[in-house]
């Protein structure tokens, strides 16, 4: 085992920014890539802190911090102030920004205007786009007009519906083909890297010495080259229905109830300021202060200065 591979847990150096070759090599020495979703300036910085190799503001946001009940409404806009938000708070992670539903399968020229506002006014270093089959040639159009794309197979969020709903995909052998056939076209179309999500691990493990590109998995096994997870899925910050491939890594969520709750019982008991969190005027300053403040309320003066 080569040095690079025995220190395979080792985060990037910090500040020396994420590029598509330092993912390529990554995958070459069979160092796991770390990826996870981020859509505001905290939670951004706090990837860029712990080290991560790829940012990745998912459309996963409709759901986490937009409150919609799936990723299918949010907007190109909307997307984009996340995006920029994030990428205030980054330095070193690739910064990848998720094309939504309805900004990109219509045609190639839609595909490469909505990746283009991703890197010009998101400031975002790649994007992703969902599915094969047509969206190969959206994919091939991008990366032509100079834009890293990674792909995106398995279970599809935005065309849940057609798929069955939320719920993994390719558990029989011809379904499993027809996914690793996406994955191949849409290496072949030049995508840098790709997503298998909730996909068996059979399926991962046995394509997996087929794919030249990094695979970054969520729910598809431990074969893949690296890991995806959402950000308040990993800090039990999200509330809704956790997939089975979620781990929790803390609680988030009850942490932040908790102390919203201890402070308004602290208002409701005038706990809450105490002198130290107050600010103050000089002894005489305040006297005079009420003086003035009292003759005000005594003759009604409108001049108070005066
Ligand atoms: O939107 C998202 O967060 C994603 C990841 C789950 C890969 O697409």
């Amino acid at each position: 085992m080569s040095s690079a591979a025995r220190e395979s847990h080792a985060p990037p150096p910090k500040g020396k920014p994420v590029t598509l070759s330092t993912l390529a090599g990554k995958k070459a020495l069979g160092e796991p890539i770390a990826m996870v979703t981020a859509y505001d300036y905290p939670s951004a910085q706090v990837a860029e802190e712990a080290g991560v190799d790829m940012v990745l503001v998912g459309d996963s946001g409709a759901m986490t911090v937009l409150g919609y009940p799936s990723t299918v409404p949010v907007t190109l806009d909307e997307m984009l102030v996340l995006a920029a938000a994030a990428r205030r708070g980054l330095k070193t992670p690739m910064l990848i920004g998720d094309l939504p539903f309805g900004s990109y399968e219509g045609s190639d020229v839609e595909a490469i205007k909505t990746a283009q506002r991703f890197v010009k006014e998101a400031g975002c270093d790649a994007v992703k786009l969902e599915r094969g089959g047509s969206s190969v040639d959206r994919a091939r159009a991008i990366v032509e007009s100079g834009i890293p794309v990674m792909g995106h197979v398995g279970l599809t969020p935005q065309t849940a519906t057609a798929l069955g709903g939320y719920r993994s995909q390719g558990r029989t052998t011809d379904k499993a083909l027809r996914i690793v056939e996406d994955a191949l076209a849409l290496e072949e179309a030049g995508c840098f890297a790709i997503v298998f999500e909730a996909v068996p691990a059979e399926l991962s493990e046995a394509v997996m010495p087929q794919i030249g590109i990094p695979v970054i998995g969520i729910g598809a096994g431990p074969a893949t080259d690296g890991q995806v997870l959402v950000f308040h899925d990993l800090l039990g910050i999200y509330d809704g229905h956790a997939a089975r491939f979620v781990k929790r890594y803390a609680s988030i969520r009850q942490d932040m109830v908790d102390g919203v709750a201890r402070y308004a019982e602290d208002v409701r008991a005038r706990r809450y300021p105490e002198p130290e969190h107050t600010y103050t005027m000089a002894p005489d300053e305040a006297e005079r202060l009420r003086e003035v403040l009292a003759r005000h309320a005594r003759h009604g003066a409108h001049d108070l200065l005066g």
